[in-house]
């Protein structure tokens, strides 16, 4: 086996058509589309018979370790099209000492920040970029907060396609830096990302970009879908009992819901699923909220704040699409402070050795909050997403110093 096996081996695909996430209306594969006609998100749908019959789970296991192992559940056709960057496999670390410490069951992190660009936005954008370069796509526009417009520019720099991003304008140094050093023409907007990507939605209407934001584009989703087909995998094909996931968009929430699906269609798990559980800050928490009152879309959220500001999304377009993945699921919603983020952030760090990013550090959070109140249950296994590297946040400055010159007193070191 090549490592580069699944980049270059043609492998058959099975896409069939497109379909509005809200009315079921279908539409071509294989055309650019963004929203459908009711505005709504369009999901990709497959001939799974055809990939049941396609695919074993012995020919998967003797494939590399990287995101496009699943190509018959992928929607890129061509191998050509392919752009990677080396999309790895993310491991599963086992949070041992804090598990005991809380009394909880088995506690797994889901190590995202492995991944091109450090984060799980690298999932989705080398999907998105993929089809935009076998779609003959030129200009792709984006709001961001930060880490998908990241992983939008490296993509679209690698296939020679022209990337124009704006992210609210205290969106982390390191991000807009990033996303510029990486080809694109980047912009601070004095706003929030729904305001940013009005002027994506404008430029789409005034100068042809493609809008590539948050479920306004069909491909983001089947990337972020590999999340789950890969943890499945990784557990035997089994599933965890709960996964807490931190979200803004949901893309991931949603699209993991769906390969749980495609993955009992084609064969390969059974019908138990996880609880999902919608992790936001306690500063914008649309989906929890609207979770409460038993509603089926969310209100804007104003005065939008939190220190996890890759979940800083006052408001989804896929919000249904969330509260529905959520209730089928047994699951449920979940905000958690700024104060409780960032101790979370420190304990694990400190006890275990492992710096999340602070959205990752959210659903730890919210995991004691909910193993405290009886949500999540003491013989549960658990899985938490850290969705970047914690290296890519700033980090408080630590100030000891030692003068080499002195004795140094060993015993108080
Ligand atoms: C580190 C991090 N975690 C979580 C999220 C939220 O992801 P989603 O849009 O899938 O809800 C983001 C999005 O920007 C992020 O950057």
């Amino acid at each position: 086996m090549r490592d580069d096996d699944n980049l270059t081996a043609e492998r058959p695909t099975f896409v069939t058509h497109l379909e509005c996430a809200a009315t079921g209306e279908t539409y071509p594969a294989d055309q650019v589309h963004n929203l459908s006609r009711a505005g709504k998100p369009l999901l990709v749908r497959y001939d799974l018979d055809g990939v049941r019959r396609a695919l074993s789970k012995d020919a998967l296991a003797r494939r590399p370790p990287d995101l496009w192992r699943y190509r018959e559940l992928l929607p890129v056709r061509r191998t050509q099209d392919i752009v990677s960057l080396g999309e790895a496999v993310t491991p599963l670390v086992r949070l041992p000492k804090l598990a005991q410490q809380l009394g909880g069951g088995e506690l797994i992190v889901k190590d995202e920040g492995r991944l091109p660009t450090g984060s799980f936005k690298a999932r989705g954008l080398v999907m998105a970029v993929s089809m935009a370069k076998a779609l003959g796509i030129k200009h792709m526009a984006m709001p961001t907060n930060g880490n998908a417009g990241a992983a939008l520019a490296a993509y679209a720099s690698r296939c020679g396609i022209k990337t124009t991003i704006f992210c609210p304008e205290d969106t982390p140094e390191v991000n807009v830096s990033e996303i510029a050093l990486q080809g694109a023409a980047v912009y601070r907007v004095n706003g929030l990302i729904d305001d940013c990507g009005k002027i994506v939605a404008e430029g789409k209407a005034k100068v042809g970009w493609f809008d590539t934001s948050t479920l306004k584009e069909p491909y983001r989703i089947e990337g972020k879908k590999t999340m789950g087909l890969e943890l499945a995998e990784q557990l035997g094909w089994d599933v965890p009992d709960v996964i807490l996931y931190p979200t803004g968009g949901g893309t991931g929430l949603i699209g993991m819901w769906k390969a749980f699906a495609e993955l009992e269609a084609i064969g390969f798990i059974g019908k138990k699923r996880p609880r999902m559980v919608a992790v936001q800050a306690s500063g914008c928490a649309p989906m929890v909220r609207a979770y409460e009152q038993g509603v089926e879309h969310a209100e804007r959220w104003e005065d939008a704040h939190t220190i996890a500001a890759g979940i800083r999304v006052p408001q989804a377009v896929g919000d249904f699409l969330i509260l529905r993945a959520v209730r089928e699921s047994g699951g449920f919603a979940i905000a958690v402070d700024d104060d409780a983020i960032s101790a979370g952030l420190d304990e694990v760090a400190r006890e275990e050795g492992f710096l999340m990013c602070p959205e990752g550090a959210v659903t730890y959070a919210a995991y004691k909050a909910a193993l405290a109140d009886g949500r999540i249950r003491r013989d549960e296994r658990a899985m938490l997403f850290n969705c970047a590297t914690g290296l890519k946040y700033p980090l408080p400055p630590q100030r000891r110093t030692l003068d080499r010159h002195q004795p140094i007193d060993f015993a108080r070191l």
